[in-house]
């Protein structure tokens, strides 16, 4: 036993790693898993017991052995190459092109940001919904003409369930859970089963917002989206407010800011009236309070929801919508100055 470590070792010395090759079948030989030094180790059960341990520990120093001989091998040859090697520290580093805000995006935190300075708060919701809180709280019951308004995406296995049409399914989820005075804006994607077009698309992005408290008046409202356009499109810009109808509010209004582009003088964007319609609005109606356990005789409030892609669309002047999910980075690099 003795003699054969003996010989092991006079190899280790003796062989000559002069190359790649030769230090793996070095390696192959002294280290690797089915290496020499293994046999050793399993024949020491016929080394008489007392002599077990320091034949022990002679194979365990072979061991080290060649693996220091293998190490000195590898740092040379590592030192060898960076010497030898055309790198130049000089040269220029590759470019990394750094991604750019997605226009939603920037948007959304533009719109939250104006609210959130006047005592907002931001709420979610999930996307898929149920009912209740995408359509029956929000006093559109099963058979209501006004659930034709909107193509909804129903869960198969469970028509309960749905993608939500509109963000207004928060609103519920945050009166039912909440005790006025309630402050809300809820930014979130939405999904309508619409043919996708420039003009349409299968989903898309709304803010919500919510206002309930004690005397709350539509005066307030009002106020609220004058500020609104005027921090978003600027100080020049005017609102409007036209009848409208929604279930769940009462009175209901749509809202028109002045076109930024031709102050009001007509552009091809307004389509020559001097106005955009920029969201839909009203006094939360008092079916939808009962219904989300807030007593009508007591609170009052005003609820609005708004598409992010038409403010965008106005901000930017993008004019065809299916630009926002195709992830061309030619037209993402564009809102680079944006950030
Ligand atoms: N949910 C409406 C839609 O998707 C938008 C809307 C209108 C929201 C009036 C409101 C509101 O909160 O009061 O078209």
């Amino acid at each position: 036993m003795e003699n054969k470590i003996e010989e092991f070792e006079k190899d280790i010395e003796k062989l000559l790693i002069s190359s790649k090759e030769e230090a793996e079948s070095f390696r192959i030989r002294f280290l690797g898993s089915k290496n020499v030094l293994k046999n050793l180790f399993s024949e020491i059960k016929n080394v008489p017991q007392d002599k077990r341990k320091s034949v022990g520990q002679l194979i365990n120093k072979l061991k080290n052995k060649a693996q220091d001989k293998l190490d000195k091998f590898t740092h040379s040859a590592d030192n060898q190459e960076d010497e030898s090697s055309d790198l130049d520290l000089t040269l220029p580093g590759e470019n990394v092109s750094l991604g750019s805000r997605h226009p939603i995006s920037l948007v959304t935190e533009q719109i939250v940001d104006i609210f959130k300075r006047i005592g907002f708060n931001v709420s979610e919701g999930p996307e898929i919904e149920d009912d209740w809180h995408n359509f029956s709280a929000l006093n559109l019951p099963e058979e209501h003409p006004a659930r034709d308004m909107q193509d909804t995406f129903f869960i198969e296995k469970d028509p309960d369930y749905l993608l939500r049409t509109h963000t207004s399914s928060v609103q519920v989820r945050v009166m039912e859970n909440e005790k006025p005075p309630i402050r809300t804006i809820t930014p979130g994607r939405v999904f309508r089963n619409e043919a996708i077009s420039a003009r349409a698309h299968c989903f898309f992005h709304q803010v919500e917002g919510l206002y309930i408290d004690k005397d709350v008046s539509f005066a307030d409202l009002k106020q609220t989206l004058d500020f609104f356009a005027k921090e978003l499109f600027g100080e020049t810009a005017k609102i409007r407010m036209r009848p409208s109808y929604f279930p769940f509010t009462e009175p209901s209004a749509e809202v028109d800011v002045s076109c930024t582009l031709c102050a009001t003088k007509g552009c091809n964007v307004c389509k020559y009236t001097g106005w955009l319609e920029i969201l839909g609005c009203g006094m939360v109606d008092p079916n939808v309070l009962k219904n989300c356990g807030i007593d009508p005789e007591v609170y009052s409030g005003f609820a609005f929801g708004m598409g992010v892609e038409r403010i965008a669309q106005l901000k930017y002047q993008v004019k065809d919508l299916r630009l926002y999910s195709e992830n061309d980075v030619r037209f993402l690099n564009q809102f680079k100055s944006a950030l």
